[in-house]
């Protein structure tokens, strides 16, 4: 790792709701740097695959919809709890990406060779102008393995799953945690197993367990680590 002070490049990487965009949001806000949270893409195809009523199994049908879409992400737009908003067109899918079905059915888009390939290849030209803060499963491994500073967030699948439920029942929706406990599991199984870029830590990551540690706990140990 080269090593800059503070890092220009940021790679956060980790399993499913392990407060990746959470510590990446803050840690951009704090150092002046663009925060993109690279799952909103792979949710972004999903959510458009299930609107199309597409068969999730037909891999060559999802990667030409990862190749032809045009998603936008822009500053908020509204105050309801948004870091950014995610466009499709005029469509604004901000929170649409974040639903159930979306969730349940990701991953499995997310393994397929050509929608990486599609989606690697922005989140890399975007990576290499620096100052960024860059969140995903892939990023110290495959998107940016030049990274001044790779951070793997992990946490307990339970711990994971309570944080996610939180956080739906703070946006006034329903959720179940059993179900959620579930999705979250199954996801990580997935994303670690897959044939390319699975989910796993680089081998100069910093690896983090956050279990018994708050946000701002996690916020300080990293911003720590900038400097
Ligand atoms: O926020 P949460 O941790 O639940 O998920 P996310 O970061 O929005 O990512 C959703 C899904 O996209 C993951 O479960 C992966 O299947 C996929 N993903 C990926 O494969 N590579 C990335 N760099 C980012 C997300």
């Amino acid at each position: 790792m080269t090593h800059q002070n503070p890092p220009s490049i940021i790679a956060l990487d980790g399993p499913a709701a392990s407060g990746k965009s959470t510590l990446g949001q803050t840690l951009a806000n704090a150092l002046g740097y663009l925060f993109f949270d690279t799952g909103v893409l792979y949710r972004a195809i999903t959510w458009i695959a299930l609107q199309q009523h597409l068969n999730l199994q037909d891999e060559t049908a999802v990667t030409k919809l990862a190749q032809d879409a045009q998603i936008d992400i822009r500053p908020p737009s509204q105050k309801d709890g948004r870091a950014y908003d995610v466009l499709l067109g005029e469509r604004d899918v901000t929170w649409d990406i974040r639903d159930g079905q979306v969730d349940a059915n990701v991953s499995v888009v997310a393994a397929y060779a050509g929608v990486r390939q599609a989606l690697t290849d922005q989140q890399r030209r975007i990576g290499m102008r620096g100052k960024v803060v860059m969140v995903g499963r892939d990023i110290g491994t495959v998107v940016l393995q030049e990274a001044d500073l790779k951070i793997y967030l992990d946490a307990s699948a339970e711990e994971r799953a309570k944080r996610r439920f939180d956080e739906i029942l703070a946006r006034g929706e329903p959720a179940q945690y059993k179900e959620i406990l579930h999705n979250v599991i199954e996801r990580d199984r997935i994303d670690s197993t897959r044939a390319v870029a699975p989910l796993r830590p680089a081998q100069d990551a910093v690896i983090i367990d956050s279990d018994k540690m708050n946000a701002s706990q996690v916020y300080e140990l990293v911003m720590g680590l900038c400097k």
